[in-house]
Order: C-alpha cells, then sequence, then structure tokens
C-alpha cells in the first residue's frame, strides 16, 4: 500500500469503527476503502452471475473466458448458459432470488448483443432490477453490447448506443466501491474479451468505473512474433522493455514498480534535476536510469538510439507533464508554451522518431497520460486542457498508422489522484476533487498504473486507439 493512499484523511476517518458510525448518524458519505490487486491474486474472489438478452450471441466466448480465467459462475434464468457450460466444462450454479435479494455475488456479467428493440431491453431492466442489491462491495458489472457503428439498423444502434446511458447512471447508483463498464464489441472481438475482462473483472481496475471500451480484432498473431517468452498471466510483460518518462515520483514512480511487477525491464527517464531519485526507483526495480529533459531537442534522437541498443522497445509510456496553472487572461507566455512543449510536443515528437526509426518492436503499445482536464476542461488550465485534449487527438491520429504495423497506441485519463501535484492544490478545491466522483475519494498512483500495465500488455491486444479514464467515475465530463 502507497503511502499517498493514506493521507485522505477523511476516507480512514470514515472507515474507522467510530468514524463510520459517526458518519452514518450525521448522514456524510462513506466512501469505502477499494480493493487493491495483490500479487498471486486470483482475477476474483467470489462468483460471477451472468445474465443474457434474448438473441445474445457472445456466451460461448464468456464462457470459455470464465473457464480460463477460472471465475465461478452462477445464472438465473438463461437456460442455454448451463448446457454452454456443460460444453465447455465450466463449473456453474443456480443463482434464485427468492422474493428478496439473492445470495451475493462478486460480478454481474450481461451479454446484451441480443438488444435491436426498445421491448427486449426489458431483459436488460429485469436482470439489473433484480440483482444489482447482490453485489458485494467493490465488486465489478460488466455489460457486453455491440459497437454501434457496426449495427446496420438504426433502431438496434440506437438500443446499443442507449446502452452508455444506462451503464454510466449505474455507476452512479451502485456506490461501495463497485465499478460499472461497457465493453462495446465489433464482430471479431473473440480474441479481445477474455483479456478485456481479465482487467475489469479484477482489483486491478480499482478506480476505473463508468467506461465504454471498443473491443476488436486482438492483435495477437503480431504479439507473438514479437515475443519469444510463453504467456504467464502473473508476469505478463516478461521479455519486455519500456520507457516511461518522468519516473522519479508520483504516478510515474507507480508505473516503473507496475510494470517491475510484470515481468517488464523499465528504463525510467525524468529531468536532470531529479537524478538521485530516478537512480533510486531504477536500482529497486533493476532497471535503467536516463536523465533527460524530453523537451530538449536532442531527446528524440537520444532515446531512438537508447532503443535500438536493446534491441527495440515493446512499450512506451508518456507519463512526463506538468501543471502551470492560471487563468487565462493572467497567463505569461512562458507558461503557455512550457505545457504544451512537455505534455503534447514531446510526446508527439519522441513517438514519431521512434516510429520512423522502427525502434519499436513488433506488437509495441504506447500509452500516453491525458487528463480528465483535457475532456471536461477546468479554470486555470487552459494551457494544460489544451495540451491533454492534444494528446487524445495524438492517439486517435496514430492509432491506424500503428496498427498497420501490428501495434497500439492508446491514453488513459486521470482524475483525482493522490500525489505530490495534488497536494499541492488549496484544500477546498482539493476536498472537492477528491469526492466529486462515484468512488468518494481520489485514486492512488497505482491505479492509474495497473490500467497502463493492462494496456501494455497482450491481454489488452484488441484496444487501440481508445481513452480510459482513472477517475472512479468523475462528475466532471462525464
Ligand atoms: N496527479 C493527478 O491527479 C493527475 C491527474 C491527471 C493527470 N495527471 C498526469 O499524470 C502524469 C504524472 O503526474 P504526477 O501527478 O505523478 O506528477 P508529478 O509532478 O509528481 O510527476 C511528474 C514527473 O514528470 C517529470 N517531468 C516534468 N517535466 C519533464 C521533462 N521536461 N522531462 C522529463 N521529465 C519531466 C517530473 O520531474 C516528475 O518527476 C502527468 O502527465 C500529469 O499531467 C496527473
Amino acid at each position: 500500500m502507497k503511502a499517498s493512499g493514506m493521507k485522505d484523511s477523511y476516507l480512514n476517518f470514515a472507515n474507522s469503527p467510530m468514524g463510520s458510525r459517526i458518519a452514518a448518524a450525521l448522514g456524510l458519505p462513506r466512501p469505502v476503502l477499494l480493493e487493491r490487486f495483490h500479487a498471486h491474486q486470483p482475477v476474483m474472489e467470489g462468483d460471477v452471475l451472468v445474465g443474457a438478452s434474448a438473441g445474445a450471441q457472445w456466451l460461448p466466448t464468456l464462457a470459455q473466458a470464465f473457464k480460463s480465467m477460472q471465475i465461478h459462475t452462477v445464472a438465473h434464468e438463461v437456460p442455454q448458459w448451463t448446457a454452454l457450460c456443460n460444453q465447455v466444462g465450466l463449473m456453474s450454479g443456480r443463482w434464485t432470488i427468492e422474493g428478496q435479494a439473492g445470495a451475493r455475488v462478486k460480478g454481474l456479467v450481461f451479454d446484451a448483443t441480443g438488444l435491436q428493440t426498445l421491448a427486449q431491453a426489458d431483459s436488460l431492466y429485469q436482470f439489473f432490477h433484480d440483482t444489482v442489491r447482490s453485489v458485494l462491495p467493490c465488486g465489478r458489472v460488466v455489460v457486453l453490447g455491440w459497437d454501434p457503428a457496426q449495427c446496420d439498423d438504426a433502431l438496434q444502434a440506437s438500443v446499443q448506443r442507449a446502452l452508455e446511458g444506462f451503464m454510466r447512471s449505474l455507476a452512479k447508483e451502485v456506490k461501495r466501491g463497485i465499478a460499472v463498464q461497457l465493453l462495446q464489441l465489433t464482430d471479431d472481438a473473440h480474441g479481445a474479451l477474455e483479456g478485456a475482462l481479465r482487467f475489469f473483472l479484477s482489483p486491478r481496475s480499482a478506480y476505473v468505473s463508468g467506461q465504454v471500451v471498443r473491443l476488436t480484432a486482438a492483435l495477437t498473431t503480431e504479439w507473438t512474433q514479437g515475443h519469444d517468452a510463453p504467456w504467464d498471466a502473473a508476469q505478463p510483460l516478461q521479455g519486455n522493455t519500456m520507457l516511461v518518462t518522468g519516473a522519479s515520483r508520483g504516478i510515474g514512480e507507480a508505473i516503473v514498480d507496475t510494470l517491475a511487477r510484470d515481468g517488464a525491464r523499465v528504463v525510467c527517464l525524468d529531468v536532470p534535476a531529479a537524478r538521485d531519485a530516478l537512480q533510486a526507483v531504477a536500482a529497486r526495480v533493476q532497471g535503467s536510469a536516463l536523465s533527460l529533459d524530453i523537451t530538449d531537442r536532442n531527446t528524440p534522437a537520444a532515446l531512438v538510439q537508447a532503443a535500438l541498443a536493446d534491441g527495440g522497445w515493446d512499450g512506451v509510456v508518456h507519463n512526463a507533464g506538468i501543471t502551470r496553472d492560471k487563468t487565462l487572461a493572467k497567463m505569461p507566455e512562458h507558461l503557455w508554451q512550457s505545457v504544451l512543449q512537455v505534455n503534447l510536443g514531446a510526446q508527439a515528437d519522441i513517438t514519431q522518431a521512434l516510429m520512423q526509426a522502427q525502434a519499436l518492436r513488433a506488437g509495441a503499445r504506447v500509452v500516453c497520460v491525458s487528463s480528465i482536464a483535457g475532456l471536461a476542461g477546468n479554470v486555470g488550465q487552459t494551457n494544460y486542457a489544451f495540451s491533454k485534449a492534444g494528446v487524445i487527438g495524438l492517439v486517435h491520429s496514430l492509432a491506424p498508422r500503428l496498427a498497420a504495423q501490428g501495434m497500439a497506441i492508446n491514453a488513459v485519463a486521470p482524475g483525482f489522484i493522490e500525489t505530490q501535484m495534488t497536494a499541492a492544490i488549496p484544500l477546498a478545491i482539493r476536498e472537492a476533487g477528491r469526492r466529486m466522483n462515484s468512488m468518494g475519494q481520489g485514486g492512488w498512483p497505482v491505479d492509474v498504473a495497473e490500467t497502463i500495465a493492462w494496456l501494455l500488455s497482450r491481454s489488452a491486444a484488441g484496444v487501440n486507439g481508445q481513452v480510459i479514464r482513472v477517475c472512479g467515475h468523475s462528475w466532471l465530463g462525464a
């Protein structure tokens, strides 16, 4: 547990025996301590209750995925589920409500791909109406739907798009640290579903909720070509070398630790002024340290050289970033320029240089750190929001080009994360930032790091050009 997670004293108070009684008596919010991943933990500890609309098309793939993840399932009125489970050898039990809330489960998964009309949407209502109170704290809810863009029929496209509004509202209702997501599937995404479930059902996604993630064909062939090591779910990044910028502290430091835990060799980069801290982080994970300013005009070429010397990199995490907040009328030009250059210009220059020099290995994955400020905007952050929205533009533009080479690029958009950056925010604004989300608390650096580690891994092979918010389902720009 990182110390940064302990700076939220109200969260600790509300979870103490006395504090929880006081908070309840005064009607104060009671955010729960989120469950985080620890080594050797299974994907999910507890049963998943499976439901489906009539005509659901992904149940066979789901049954295989649950078997492979060793998750026990239960089902309620989905006759074809038992037959499928028998076929693939997945153990499944029967879930009953008997007039009250049924047996408690850790997760709900509903296959809504059969929904084509409004009348059929009643099955969605009925399933969640009956089951939602049965989900344990820090449980997971996943809805599967089609990517509306691939639905020929307008009503079907509209019903599938409607799942977004449903999912986001449910994510605001469930509370108790429960996360809710919608996975939008394309016809060819079968190889991508299990990897997405491995992340979204597990405690690795503790602070990710209310997200719509589009899954397409998995890039498994290209990935396998570039990697000799066999797939190991406990060490998914084994054999990979990956660059992390802004690695000496905060979110960057957590990314380094998480990638190393998952088996990667990490190249840690930060400004020369942070040399000592950087070297300590790199030494801790037996990685290497590069003391470079990403905005220096020689840095892209230096990184190409370093990558080629390593035989190419398998991943790049553009995490380094700065804030220089002022309302626009009061903002001196140099604050505008420095934020744009660090947060956006350097990410673009370095990525393009590595691509042009073919310094990324087959199957390589790039993750850019954006921010919810780039999605929602924020007072005093025209420069920061410009740069962080620009990062999303970069990801969207480069995604098809990288996919053509068997690679992928995605962004994470953190919300309020407990770091030195947010510790510097005045108390009243800091408290608002912490509480204005469905989890009622700030996230920890490790929450961003887990999401990035997943995006860098084979488990996210069907994810490209996406923005995943790590914001506890923040109310800003949701
Ligand atoms: N903390 C949050 O709540 C939050 C929210 C949204 C997005 N983010 C983003 O997450 C990333 C990490 O944030 P953090 O909170 O850990 O910040 P931080 O200030 O603790 O760490 C940022 C790191 O980047 C390094 N850096 C800055 N300029 C650099 C340069 N020119 N060259 C090389 N390294 C440089 C810094 O030295 C520092 O080590 C940033 O991109 C930030 O914008 C953070």
